[in-house]
């Protein structure tokens, strides 16, 4: 069962955008409190270079929008590899990281893929949790995938046939920014 729309998934005030150069900064201050070996600008910047599916979750702020989430995914051959997404971790449990994983699989059908793909550290609870209520199953695992603090830690692969998947709609309460082309 999918079950990908939370709280803030049906309000107006967070809104999917396209990633720009301009954001590379905000995206590295999220992706620095929220994992322990955090990707660098260089990274990021060659993931908007190649046309990676880059995506910033903006919540309104008075007047502003606070950047509080992105999401990167590669699409080829007809899969759909997500690469990252993050939450800053005052926004957790907010329905944001659900929101960002909607808007991948809008993205990737658009595409017309059929799966998507990601790997994950078993440890990581909360990410795990998320995946597999979206309805992702486990394919397999890459041994050392990860550096972690004693070493390397294995990651899981998950897989999302999106033939069977049923986020197959976007949130009218909240309109996504993707189109066939993104
Ligand atoms: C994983 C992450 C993206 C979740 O984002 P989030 O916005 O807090 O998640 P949501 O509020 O959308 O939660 C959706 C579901 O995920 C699961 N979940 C999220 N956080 C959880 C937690 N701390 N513990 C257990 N389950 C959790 C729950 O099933 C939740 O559904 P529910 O609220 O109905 O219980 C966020 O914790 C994060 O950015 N972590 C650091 C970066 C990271 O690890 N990214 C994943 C790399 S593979």
């Amino acid at each position: 069962m999918n079950r990908l729309a939370g709280p803030v998934a049906r309000r107006q005030d967070l809104r999917m955008a396209r990633m720009r150069d301009g954001d590379v900064a905000a995206v590295i201050a999220v992706e620095h409190a929220a994992y322990d070996f955090p990707w660098n600008e260089r990274v990021f910047k060659d993931c908007l270079r190649v046309g990676y599916s880059c995506w910033v979750a903006q919540a309104a702020h008075g007047s502003d929008r606070d950047l509080c989430g992105f999401a990167v995914m590669s699409i080829g051959a007809g899969e759909a590899h997500v690469l990252n997404l993050c939450v800053a971790p005052q926004w957790h449990r907010h329905g944001i990281g659900a929101r960002l994983l909607t808007h991948l699989q809008v993205v990737a059908r658009n595409h017309r893929v059929e799966r998507m793909l990601l790997e994950v550290r078993p440890s990581n609870l909360a990410a795990v949790a998320l995946y597999i209520g979206a309805g992702f199953v486990r394919i397999g695992e890459r041994k050392g995938y990860y550096p972690a603090a004693d070493g390397r830690e294995d990651a899981l692969v998950l897989a999302l046939d999106l033939a069977f998947a049923g986020a197959n709609e976007t949130d009218v309460s909240a309109p996504s920014t993707a189109r066939l082309g993104d």
